[in-house]
């Protein structure tokens, strides 16, 4: 009995400790939330890759104020409802002083009200949503939003000589629905013509009935503000039915299952996006270069926009001098011509950055640097 009260003693000290030296862990808790499985699990991890590579980079140069940056990653395995669990437990439980995530504006706005009810700053490194913002002045963003990238897709189309456009929207996401609003408006100012406006929704797999109407339009261009699980299916499946004329799409295709599924039927297809790794700028190519050193490959634009999202917020940091969020995020909001990977960042009164966007087109399977477009 003594024996098994003395052990029972033990553990319960055990266990004390280990609790205590949970508490104990050093280093400024900063928490990330991504798909890193699930749908569109591609979109997670690049981001990951990217917060991952400068966190090593920060905490190996000291870190900041002194201390090293603690990040606490949770997946939402792309599905809705995730994120708020994670958030708050990130928020309630990990006490983050900073948060980043989503990629998905449909994630970051789940997000977003959770962030800003308890005063922490959240930082989105590739939500373009104009919505996601909106929510309130702790939400910031490093990426361009829509009302810009949708008007470049238009003028890039109108380039191309298309007057009659098709557009097809996914209906489950505020992603494709704001970029369609967005291209059409810029089409039709621009003397263009939209036909076949069809539309689904996200995780369906037959596009036949919808691709027929498009067909029977007769569009020049087809604009597809999809993401990379859904467009390479329905372009394949357009191809079938006979469409020939290019896809154009925004950041969402940004993925190597794009290609990798879409084969054949997609190359010669053009996507607007952050950043390409085909840049020239040396600070670029120092970062595709480091980036291939720690994982084999070469960076997304998700990498970029996840790098540039943790150095932005430990630049705030730095400036406010302290990790309080309510000092931090005034920091961020003041955030002036941050030379970040994907382009220089100035948020303005909305907490959104004004940034370039490039063109890429799908050549041999490989995304290929077309242009850059300045706002
Ligand atoms: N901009 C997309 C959204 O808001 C997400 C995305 C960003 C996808 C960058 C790919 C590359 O939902």
């Amino acid at each position: 009995m003594k024996y098994f009260f003395t052990q029972a003693v033990a553990l319960v000290l055990a266990l004390t400790f280990a609790s205590c030296s949970k508490k104990q862990e050093i280093g400024i808790p900063v928490g990330q939330f991504a798909s890193l499985t699930g749908a569109q699990a591609t979109f997670g991890q690049s981001t990951d890759k990217g917060v991952q590579l400068a966190l090593e980079e920060i905490n190996s140069a000291g870190g900041v104020l002194g201390q090293p940056i603690r990040l606490i990653t949770k997946d939402n395995q792309s599905k809705p409802g995730e994120t708020s669990t994670a958030v708050r437990e990130l928020i309630t439980r990990d006490k983050v002083v900073a948060l980043i995530g989503e990629v998905a504006s449909g994630r970051s706005l789940e997000a977003a009200p959770i962030a800003q009810r308890n005063g922490i700053p959240m930082i989105s490194p590739a939500s373009t949503n104009e919505k996601v913002t909106e929510t309130g002045d702790h939400i910031f963003r490093v990426c361009f939003i829509d009302p810009f990238q949708g008007t470049v897709c238009a003028k890039f189309a109108r380039k191309l000589g298309a007057t009659k456009a098709a557009v097809l929207v996914d209906v489950s996401k505020d992603y494709s629905l704001g970029l369609a609003k967005s291209f059409k408006k810029e089409f039709e100012a621009e003397g263009g013509t939209i036909t076949g406006q069809q539309s689904y929704s996200g995780g369906d797999k037959d596009f036949s009935a919808q691709l027929t109407a498009i067909k029977g339009a007769n569009p020049e261009v087809v604009f597809l503000p999809a993401y990379y699980t859904e467009a390479p299916l329905i372009i394949r499946q357009a191809r079938q039915l006979g469409i020939t004329v290019p896809f154009i799409g925004g950041d969402g295709w940004d993925s190597p299952e794009l290609a990798q599924v879409g084969g054949a039927a997609v190359e010669g297809c053009y996507f607007s996006n952050h950043f390409s790794n085909q840049s020239n700028d040396p600070k670029v190519m120092a970062f595709v270069q480091s980036y291939r050193k720690k994982y084999g490959d070469d960076p997304d634009a998700m990498v970029a926009l996840g790098y540039d999202a943790l150095y932005l917020l430990v630049d705030a940091m730095k400036r406010a001098g302290t990790t309080d969020p309510a000092k931090v995020t005034a920091a961020i909001a003041s955030t002036m011509d941050f030379p970040g990977i994907t382009g220089k960042i100035t948020l303005d009164e909305h907490r959104n950055p004004t940034k370039p966007a490039v063109m890429l087109q799908i050549k041999n399977g490989k995304f290929s640097f077309m242009e850059s477009v300045s706002p």
